[in-house]
């Protein structure tokens, strides 16, 4: 076998352009946050049709600052998935809060809406949906638990650039929405993140404590209008984007819809090509809703199809296809299981409770 013949799961379509930004990025003598995050951020926004857009280094750090821009903390609750990336309930731990599961529905592998009420408390203080795979959770319910329960609305928008569910876009329903750049999403910029708020001062709020708590638009310090002075007036992080990142996706997201289209002819060649195999395939999206076919995502019985997951991943490779695994559930990980007491038939007792 030579590398060329394995194809790598999630490779990214760099195109010409992209390249030749990076490389006037490189020879403007200005590679750190500047002019072209700037750009990324106005483009990004008006894309979601949401103008108050920051530009961070990981969806991650998106989460990490939205929770702490919520004004939650210590002795708080945000209740997450427990089908995601650790990153989700990671930001919730960063933040100083407690990460609480409810669990999903098996069908659309989102967060179940009945589960969420189930597990509020006084202590809880948001709710923090992924949307799966880039298939919408269900937000007319996670609104409306919002809003009665006076809770924030966080959305992991990791998989759901071009996710809209009822005409509205993912990202823009809650206080905050939270996208990932990373190397195998469907707008990359190698590592990146982007938050979307709902006010001007929630994102200055972002973009100060993204830039190690520094005074408005303290990344200005060196440049052409001349030194400025800042003050720290918080004990912020050092999540920023670069302009090198900036050029990649600035280039990327002109691509998203067309990109996006492809996508879409895969998904369904896929359904047809599987429709005979002993797997269950991604349910079809739901009405009035658009996916972002970022994963597509089988599940393995191995009494029906003969072959178990990991067999299955082993042969995959072996025929020189990438493949991952989304997700082993979150209270599969050792961590959480020594730090929450989670388990994976955790649900059965959250059930009877
Ligand atoms: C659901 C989900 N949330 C969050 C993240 C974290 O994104 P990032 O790598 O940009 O921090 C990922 C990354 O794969 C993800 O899949």
């Amino acid at each position: 076998m030579t590398p060329s013949d394995f194809i790598v799961f999630g490779a990214p379509k760099i195109e010409r352009d992209e390249i030749d930004e990076v490389v006037r990025c490189l020879e403007s003598g200005w590679i750190g946050t500047g002019p072209r995050v700037a750009r990324f951020e106005k483009e990004f926004g008006l894309y979601k049709g949401q103008r108050f857009a920051a530009a961070v280094s990981s969806c991650t750090a998106a989460m990490h600052l939205s929770v702490l821009a919520a004004g939650i903390g210590a002795g708080d609750e945000v209740i997450t998935t427990p089908m995601t990336f650790c990153a989700t309930v990671n930001a919730i731990v960063h933040a100083g809060a407690t990460p609480v599961l409810a669990d999903i529905d098996p069908l659309t592998m989102n967060i179940d809406p009945a589960r969420v009420e189930a597990r509020i408390t006084s202590k809880t203080k948001a709710i923090l949906p992924v949307h799966f795979a880039g298939r919408a959770a269900d937000m007319d319910a996670l609104e409306g638990i919002a809003a009665r329960y006076e809770l924030k609305l966080i959305e992991d928008c990791a998989h759901a650039i071009e996710t809209e569910y009822h005409g509205r876009k993912a990202g823009t329903f809650g206080d905050f929405g939270c996208f990932s750049f990373y190397a195998t999403k469907n707008v990359t910029t190698g590592e990146g993140g982007m938050v979307l708020a709902t006010s001007e001062e929630d994102l200055a709020r972002i973009k100060m404590l993204a830039l190690h708590g520094m005074s408005k638009d303290a990344w200005k310090r060196f440049s052409d209008e001349g030194y400025k002075h800042y003050f720290v007036v918080e004990t912020g992080f050092k999540y920023n984007m670069m302009d090198l990142q900036a050029a990649l996706g600035i280039h990327q997201l002109q691509r998203v819809e067309s990109n996006w289209l492809r996508r879409e002819e895969i998904w369904r060649q896929y359904n047809r090509t599987f429709a005979g195999l002993p797997l269950t395939l991604p349910a079809a999206p739901e009405p009035n809703t658009r996916h972002a076919y970022h994963l597509y995502t089988i599940l393995i019985d191995a009494e029906r199809a003969g072959i178990s997951r990991d067999e299955f991943l082993d042969e995959m490779t072996a025929n020189d296809v990438g493949v991952g695994v989304h997700y082993l559930s979150v209270p599969e990980h050792p961590v959480y299981q020594e730090k929450f007491g989670w388990q994976p038939e955790s649900r059965r007792t959250e059930i009877r409770s």
